[in-house]
């Protein structure tokens, strides 16, 4: 499988992989959105298949369910799982307090949603995504589409009062249209460069009408799972303070995905 992934595959693979063993019979794990959670998506479908995991998994997007539906994995609504055991999901950047930049596939709605109501979230990253300070990825924000150019002129008269070094925000296209998230609604991507207090901003942005949802993830996440191209693992869990290295051994026989689109 090595010979045919590139390193950033094998990265976000074998954190994926990693992050499987979180997972035990009967748990209700909710299912991040991105590239990296496709992968986990795959393997606990692997799991399902091979071992008879039974597990139910609440999607963060519709095009999660479907990878998930389509792996063999059982979905339900967060609305009839009520409360998860875990949720595994990927991030668009990570700080050493394991606070996160997401929503960069633009489903940041539903993500913080679904890790918020779960007893633990476990993010799976390669380590690109490791970052001193956040901001050098554009923060996305859910802004509802009506108004949201008296929207984007608030978040830019608020910023001249932040911790930030950029003030630039720009509505996130499809093409030659708005980008729509699952819920309707806009994106708007903050280029900041670097955010000097997440926490402070976080709290502001989502004070301004109009805002959905932003997406920092402040103490949320408990572990993060840290991917290399080749295939070193790490594991650091905040709330225990440990962190683990290892590596996951894969065999030509593993690629059992090729198949399935994502
Ligand atoms: C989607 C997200 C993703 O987790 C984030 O964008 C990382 O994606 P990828 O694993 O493809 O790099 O927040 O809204």
């Amino acid at each position: 499988m090595s010979e045919n992934l590139s390193p950033i595959d094998t990265a976000k693979f074998v954190a994926a992989k990693r992050a499987t063993e979180f997972v035990a019979d009967g748990m209700k794990v909710g299912l991040g959105t991105g590239s990296t959670a496709a992968w986990l998506v795959k393997c606990l479908g692997e799991r399902v298949r091979d071992e008879g995991l039974k597990i139910t998994g609440v999607p963060t997007s519709r095009r999660t369910a479907e990878l998930a539906q389509k792996v063999g994995i059982k979905v339900i609504s967060l609305d009839e799982a009520r409360w998860l055991d875990l949720t595994i999901d990927g991030a668009d950047e990570f700080d050493g307090e394991l606070n996160l930049i997401k929503g960069g596939g633009g489903a940041l709605l539903h993500e913080k949603i679904v890790a918020t109501a779960s007893d633990q979230m476990i993010v799976i990253a390669d380590i690109s995504k490791k970052v001193g300070t956040l901001g050098a990825f554009p923060l996305p924000v859910e802004v509802i589409p009506m108004g949201w150019q008296t929207t984007r002129s608030l978040v830019e008269e608020t910023l001249h009062a932040m911790d930030v070094m950029g003030q630039k925000t720009a509505l996130r296209m499809n093409g030659d249209r708005p980008f729509v998230t699952d819920e309707g609604n806009h994106i708007l991507d903050l280029h900041l460069t670097r955010i000097g207090n997440a926490r402070q901003l976080s709290l502001v942005l989502n004070q301004i009408p109009g805002i959905v949802e932003n997406g920092l993830f402040i103490d949320i996440c408990d572990v993060v799972v840290i991917g290399h191209g080749d295939g070193k693992v790490e594991v650091e869990d905040i709330n225990a303070g440990t962190h683990e290295e290892g590596r996951i051994a894969f065999a030509e026989s593993d690629n059992i995905f090729r198949d399935i689109a994502e």
